[in-house]
């Protein structure tokens, strides 16, 4: 049995060995790796595993595998992949971040990834986080537990109102334009956003709202995309980021760039920990009580920057924002289709309805190949 870490097989008698780094929810992605003649080994323990422990259970022999984005999938192992016979590797996350993609393509791997099941799921983490902070919902919580409710007081927990404000999006891709109009449709906010790529559809969309806002009588509202990252920071009361994280997004927020925001402003990342410079956050949230935040990401998981768990003023959670249970079985059902349909010698999926793969009869595709253009795996639908 590969490594030290505990391991368990489904299908012990399938001919092409899949090696999974977790065990993963729901029952589907097994059936289907099976269904395409998969003996899968799923490494039972909640550690880390190390590139080393990731090497060993690769062996000798492994045609596929699955892996964590708590994982540094680079050169190493997609050398280790390539030397054991492998064909694919899927990364269990939409973000792909902790994976080198040009290695990858060097030694001729494909690389899956899960999205458009996380989208609605993780912004309405965000909405969860927004409110959470903009209503102190963690320290009023501690408040109650620790018996220090003596009665309603005029004064207790006053935190801020979002409704006819303006949230600011850093990054306005699938889930960013989600939690936009979530903030939007549901809180009549004005709303920002910076991206290098301006996202025309979520532009109609709120034009769309605002439209229906007048007709009925009420204000319109308006959807902007800004030319600076700076600029969006010092309007925007409410700013959410969802970028990617790569070299020109790490550390985009730091001390210089949260003192451009307002006192009161609420700061959400459910994106990427690093992008953050979670020490200036900590120093930032210190000196001004009423600027607040959420998180579910941080710059180092799992360690948090000293003193970030003490302060009143963040409310955080454990990257739980994709944990609901259809989300993390449709991530483990595209994770299983990029494996299982390269491994069937499908061509790459370049039709954007993703969720297909869900239901019953999917398309004969691998859902989401990276490197798909680069690999010449790519057809179309
Ligand atoms: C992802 O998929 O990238 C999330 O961070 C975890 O679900």
């Amino acid at each position: 049995m590969p490594s030290n870490k505990k391991w368990r097989i489904h299908n012990p008698d399938g001919s092409k060995r899949v090696v999974v780094t977790k065990e993963l929810p729901g029952t589907r992605w097994l059936e289907v790796l099976e269904g395409a003649g998969c003996r899968v080994e799923i490494c039972t323990s909640e550690d880390v595993l190390s590139i080393a422990d990731i090497k060993a259970a690769i062996g000798h022999s492994c045609d596929g595998a699955i892996g964590q984005l708590t994982e540094a999938w680079g050169d190493e192992l997609f050398s280790a992949l390539k030397a054991a016979g492998a064909g694919v590797y899927s990364n269990y996350a939409v973000g792909f971040n902790n994976v080198d993609i040009a290695a990858a393509t060097r030694h001729g791997i494909p690389v899956g990834n899960t999205p458009g099941v996380l989208t609605e799921t993780t912004a309405e983490m965000a909405v969860a986080l927004t409110f959470a902070a903009a209503r102190r919902l963690g320290e009023a919580q501690r408040f109650l537990r620790r018996g220090h409710f003596k009665g309603w007081l005029p004064r207790l927990f006053v935190g801020e109102q979002l409704q006819s404000k303006t949230v600011g999006l850093i990054g306005a891709g699938r889930v960013g334009a989600a939690y936009g109009r979530m903030m939007v449709e549901g809180h009549k906010m004005n709303l920002i956003y910076f991206d290098l790529y301006p996202n025309k559809a979520l532009e109609a969309y709120v034009a769309a709202y605002s439209n229906f806002l007048v007709v009925r009588g009420e204000s319109p509202l308006i959807c902007r995309r800004m030319n600076t990252v700076g600029e969006l920071l010092e309007t925007a009361d409410c700013v959410s980021i969802h970028t990617v994280l790569d070299d020109t997004t790490r550390h985009l927020i730091n001390a210089g760039r949260l003192d451009r925001m307002k006192e009161n402003a609420l700061l959400i990342n459910t994106a990427r920990g690093p992008v953050i410079k979670e020490d200036d956050l900590v120093a930032h949230c210190r000196k001004h009580p009423d600027f607040r935040v959420g998180l579910d990401v941080f710059e180092n998981e799992p360690a948090l920057a000293p003193g970030l768990i003490d302060l009143d003023n963040i409310v955080a959670v454990p990257h739980i924002a994709s944990a609901t249970l259809w989300t993390r079985s449709g991530m483990a059902t595209l994770a299983a289709c990029n494996v299982a349909g390269i491994l069937n010698g499908y061509p790459a999926w370049s039709h954007p309805d993703i969720l297909a793969f869900l239901e019953d009869n999917p398309p004969q595709a691998a859902p989401s190949i990276l490197n798909a253009d680069e690999l010449g795996l790519c057809q179309n639908f």
